[in-house]
């Protein structure tokens, strides 16, 4: 008898803020859009949601109208030019800024459930060590831990790897470190990988890839256009094509 694989969930999360959880998160949706893959994304960040405004798209319902009561989140989708579908949130909503954990729980049962009839679900979550974030994280089977070489990421990285592991959540984690050539990646890779064994006992973080500082990001986004559609040739997106065959 034919089974389908289990579905793939990964949440994007980092200790630090502004890392590049949400650029990498819509870029790798992209690649593993144009690789096949039946992508959902959605914008876990439920205080400061800014995946829509990456994507240059005025979503007609999002996560607040889910909240509301009034629509199953199958009924907030957004399909994107990129191919995927993302269900987006909205900055600055009261309800969601403070999302209460009964809530939260029945939204990603939601999601789970949502996430049959895809075959990869990214959640790009809030920076920091909520317990939002760390809930989305114990739910994915699949946490990608973000960060980049500088040292106030890394030790923000650790705290996280720290408290998933008091939360029993740190199975099946990687890590992707960004703005970083191969060499800065595999240093960050070992401090990180020596303290976790060292302190917590855990076993080594799986290396997923790294991605090198790119010009282009920064660029795209101001022009509100994503780098993988507007320098689609650059290094950074080449590696993240890298990284999307990784996780297909
Ligand atoms: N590889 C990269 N090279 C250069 N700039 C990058 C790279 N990745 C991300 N950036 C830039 O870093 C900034 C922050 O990125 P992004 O918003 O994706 O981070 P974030 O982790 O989602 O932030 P937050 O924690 O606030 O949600 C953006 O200006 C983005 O263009
Ligand atoms: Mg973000």
């Amino acid at each position: 008898m034919n089974q389908s694989p289990p579905t793939k969930l990964f949440t994007l999360a980092s200790g630090k803020g502004g890392v590049g959880k949400t650029s990498l998160t819509l870029n790798l949706a992209t690649q593993l859009a144009k690789q096949g893959q039946k992508v959902l994304v959605i914008d876990g960040d439920t205080g400061l949601a800014n995946a829509d405004v990456q994507l240059n798209l005025k979503p007609e319902r999002d996560l607040a109208h889910y909240l509301s009561g009034q629509f199953a989140l199958r009924h907030v989708l957004t399909p994107t030019p990129q191919g995927f579908t993302l269900i987006a949130g909205r900055a600055g909503h009261n309800q969601l800024a403070n999302l209460p954990l009964p809530k939260l729980h029945q939204l990603l049962k939601d999601l789970r459930d949502l996430a049959q009839s895809y075959t990869i679900t990214l959640i790009d979550a809030a920076a920091g060590v909520s317990p939002t974030t760390l809930a989305m994280c114990a739910e994915a089977n699949h946490t990608l831990l973000v960060t980049t070489p500088d040292p106030s990421s890394l030790t923000d990285a650790y705290a996280l790897i720290k408290l998933l592991w008091h939360n029993n959540a740190t199975a099946n984690s990687q890590l992707i470190v960004n703005q970083a050539n191969a060499r800065e990646a595999a240093q960050v890779h070992t401090r990180l990988t020596t303290a976790a064994t060292t302190f917590l006992g855990l076993p080594p973080l799986p290396l997923l890839g790294n991605i090198p500082q790119c010009k282009h990001f920064s660029q795209a986004v101001r022009q509100h256009h994503l780098a993988s559609t507007a320098f689609p040739n650059s290094p950074a997106i080449t590696a993240l094509q890298t990284l999307a065959k990784k996780l297909a």
